[in-house]
């Protein structure tokens, strides 16, 4: 048997190929990023091809750094930047329009309307979301209301509708010749379109919408042992490679942190943050503005669902201090800056640029920084864009203990803030519970790669994920509860602050 499985993680700012051996243990890798495009303020695009196009010398990258070939890949696993939307011609593969990306607000007018038509109990119990312009069904009906064309050729079925899982399976397993068109329950529960319960596209729901049927993508198990398709001899790997994993990033991360028992949960920190717990067979409602989503389902197995805290920005307000504002010339660097002094110095910066999220859903908010003297420098600024990482994960945190009643003795995190130090005490801090970092930090791959090796026999199953996690680091909280709530207090006060700001 071959032995490595490959998993393709595209994310919002880059694409990586990974290759795991039997171990998880990372043998090669390759990433690129890909152009942000802000055609307007809110506005937020990518262009599908050159994802395909980063995608694929990605994928040739990592196998010329293994030193293997196609041939050695047991089954390939894809994870994604979640709910960004592509419609594309079956016959061409040509896009009828960029992707709109899951930060993008150009839906609100959409979703504001449904709000005022008294939807939104019915999305909360049939779909687990709120009314909002992160999610797909939103963003599939402004293209096809907006673009000429493409009602005409969904309506033949010439149109394709896929998140980003979708567009590259289809591309990976030949494109116009055949290629499947699928994607898993887990990228399916985040389109505002699937039923929790039946696991089915929503014929109530694509009435609203107006989005015809044929033009959406079967949805299959996100380990898959009837496999979705091979890759063609003639192609990408010049073998035919089973491509059989297929998961949302953030869910994808809770397999690769084996968070596969009721009750566990772990915070990623990426472009935004994203808390997710594992609350088994159970779909539990959320009061608490969390979604409820599905986790995975692996093979014929029950569908697992979660309840999720998703924060939009987290590691984007680093991203934007470097490159909107030139304070910094790296990411890393933040750190450093925000050594530079003992504490924020009494600022407090809500990055609500695409609206807010959980555990508010405010499309009226916007980004503010409060509590500006003339003794703020660059310091305190760069240490309330970390702290605003930390507090946005305590609104959720919270949240989650309200929902589930299940009060979290610990949280697993990860992603490539999980780096930085100084935002990990804090982290630890803010919540009062100890932040545990594993060896393996590359959950979001590893949670696609064993999606798709537990579907071909590569991996046993979930036992064998339970023993390869490892703990690497635990930050224990320090600060004194009565300066935690304090602290947290101005937060709260900050956040309210955000709210109004657009129509
Ligand atoms: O829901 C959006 C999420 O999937 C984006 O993840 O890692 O690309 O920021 P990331």
């Amino acid at each position: 048997m071959a032995k490595y499985v490959m998993a393709i993680d595209q994310g919002t700012t880059s694409t990586r190929a990974m290759i795991f051996d039997h171990e998880s243990n990372v043998v090669a890798w390759d990433q690129k990023e890909h152009e942000q495009i802000y055609p307007q303020p809110g506005w937020v695009e990518h262009n599908p091809m050159e994802i395909w196009e980063r995608t694929q010398e990605v994928v040739q990258n990592a196998l010329a750094k293994a030193g293997i070939s196609g041939a050695d890949i047991a089954a390939i696993g894809v994870t994604n930047q979640r709910e960004t939307t592509i419609v594309w011609n079956k016959r061409t593969g040509k896009p009828y329009y960029n992707a709109i990306v899951w930060q993008d607000t150009r839906t609100a007018p959409i979703c504001a309307q449904l709000q005022r038509e008294g939807y939104e109990a019915m999305y909360r119990e049939k779909t687990g979301l709120p009314i909002a312009t992160y999610f797909s069904g939103p963003k599939l009906q402004w293209i096809l209301d907006n673009v000429p064309g493409v009602r005409e050729d969904a309506e033949k079925g010439e149109a394709l509708f896929g998140n980003i899982d979708t567009w590259l399976i289809w591309w990976l397993t030949g494109g116009p010749d055949g290629g499947a068109h699928v994607t898993d329950v887990s990228n399916a529960s985040r389109t505002m379109l699937m039923n929790l319960r039946t696991l089915d596209w929503d014929d109530d729901l694509l009435k609203i919408h107006r989005i015809p049927r044929q033009m959406l993508p079967q949805i299959r198990p996100s380990s898959d042992p009837r496999l979705y398709g091979k890759t063609p001899k003639s192609g990408l790997f010049g073998a035919e490679v089973p491509v059989c994993g297929d998961l949302g990033d953030q869910q994808a991360a809770l397999v690769g942190q084996a968070g596969l028992d009721v009750g566990m949960a772990k915070n990623t920190y990426g472009t935004g943050c994203f808390l997710l717990l594992n609350t088994g067979t159970n779909i539990v409602p959320s009061k608490s503005g969390l979604l409820t989503t599905v986790a995975y389902q692996f093979g014929d197995g029950p569908c697992i669902y979660a309840l999720e805290g998703s924060i939009a920005i987290t590691g984007a307000l680093v991203q934007w201090l470097r490159d909107n504002l030139g304070l910094i010339k790296t990411s890393a660097e933040v750190e450093d800056l925000a050594r530079t002094v003992e504490d924020n110095g009494g600022i407090y910066f809500v990055p609500f640029f695409s609206g807010a999220f959980a555990p508010y859903w405010r499309l009226d908010a916007r980004g503010v920084i409060v509590g500006l003297t003339r003794y703020i420098n660059k310091g305190h600024l760069a240490r309330a864009v970390l702290e605003a990482t930390a507090y946005q994960t305590r609104d959720v945190f919270d949240a989650m203990y309200a929902d589930s009643g299940i009060h979290l003795a610990e949280l697993r995190v990860d992603g490539g803030m999980v780096r930085n130090e100084l935002l990990m005490q804090f982290q630890a801090d803010i919540l009062g519970v100890p932040v545990v970092r594993p060896v393996i930090q590359e959950t979001t791959s590893l949670g696609a790669a064993y999606a798709a090796g537990m579907a071909v026999g590569f991996w046993s199953g979930p036992e064998q994920i339970r023993q390869y996690w490892k703990e690497d680091k635990r930050w224990l909280p320090k600060m004194d509860p009565e300066t935690r709530e304090k602290l947290y207090a101005g937060w709260k006060k900050a956040v309210e602050r955000s709210f109004g700001w657009v129509e």
